[in-house]
């Protein structure tokens, strides 16, 4: 291959590579061609048991993290960061909200085990489980990677790697922004204070 050649393929790689980096990156109030990438249709199992889709939750703010149960730190510091903000942003705005915890280890997540687990962190909370598939499509339309990774000390000999965004998606499930790993629960309230109340003020 000639040199110019290989510098061609490594820009077609490179350019699209960035462009997503950017969009990932870029500033929480970025509004501006990320909302159309970001999200999608769905379908799957609540922790009630329930068939649910994107479109029941329509008219409410989505808070949506990908995780799973047998995560030994990562979810469980997120989910509680998640919990809190839930907290201070008080009963009116929760109202408004509906913050949904989806499993990327559909394997061992099962319904059963979602519910008790949800109940861990917050009442509102909604975990979602589905088939190997369902779960592939939702975290390729959230821009999530996940990946099985074997670990002989881990249950079942393996663990999960994912990524930890939070995203914000408003009442007719367009992204609106995310919060990246590690928000603390006062910095992810003013996100959703400020979303939510220029959407639904306070009457
Ligand atoms: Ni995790």
């Amino acid at each position: 291959m000639s040199r110019r050649n290989l510098i061609i393929i490594l820009g077609l790689l490179i350019v699209p590579g960035i462009a997503l980096i950017g969009l990932i990156m870029k500033s929480p109030e970025g509004q501006t061609g990320g909302e159309a990438l970001i999200g999608g249709p769905f379908e799957l199992i609540d922790h009630t048991g329930k068939k649910v889709t994107d479109r029941d939750y329509r008219g409410k703010f989505m808070l949506v993290y990908f995780g799973f149960t047998y995560c030994p730190d990562v979810c469980p510091t997120e989910l509680q960061n998640i919990a809190g903000a839930l907290d201070i942003i008080g009963e009116r705005r929760r109202k408004h909200l509906v913050p949904l915890f989806v499993t990327i280890d559909p394997e061992r997540d099962t319904r059963e085990l979602m519910a008790t687990y949800v109940d861990n962190f917050h009442p509102d909370l909604v975990g979602l489980t589905g088939t190997p598939d369902q779960i592939r499509k939702i975290a390729k339309a959230y821009r999530v990677y996940y990946k099985k990774v074997k670990e002989k000390d881990s249950p079942d000999g393996y663990t999960m790697d994912h990524s930890a965004l939070v995203f914000l998606m408003d009442d007719k499930g367009r992204y609106v922004r995310h919060f990246s790993y590690g928000t603390d629960s006062e910095q992810m309230a003013k996100g959703l204070k400020k979303a939510i109340d220029r959407r639904f003020p306070a009457s």
